[in-house]
C-alpha cells in the first residue's frame, strides 16, 4: 500500500495535559477530528499514529501541523 499525504490539521500546537504513566496515540496523519489525537481516521492510509507514555504529569504543546521534526511535540514548524 502506498502512504497518503499527511494533512495539515491546525496551525498552532495544541496545549495538552498529560498523566504520568497514561499512554497517548498522536494523529500522524492530520485526519483526526480529536486534534492532537487519533480517533482511527488514519484507517486506508498506510499511515499510523506516534504512540507514547507520558513519563511524567505536564503540561506540554503537541504539534498539530504534522511537521514537527520531534513528534509528537511542537518544534516550531507551524511557521514556516
Ligand atoms: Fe491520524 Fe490516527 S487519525 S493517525
Amino acid at each position: 500500500m502506498t502512504q497518503a499525504e499527511v494533512h495539515r490539521a491546525g496551525d498552532a500546537p495544541a496545549k495538552v495535559d498529560l498523566q504520568q504513566g497514561e499512554t497517548y496515540y498522536w494523529c500522524a496523519c492530520g485526519r483526526s477530528a480529536a486534534q492532537p489525537f487519533c480517533d482511527g481516521s488514519h484507517q486506508g492510509t498506510g499511515l499510523a499514529p506516534v504512540v507514547f507514555v507520558a513519563s511524567k504529569t505536564e503540561t506540554v504543546f503537541l504539534c498539530t501541523c504534522k511537521q514537527t521534526l520531534n513528534p509528537p511535540r511542537c518544534d516550531g514548524s507551524h511557521k514556516s
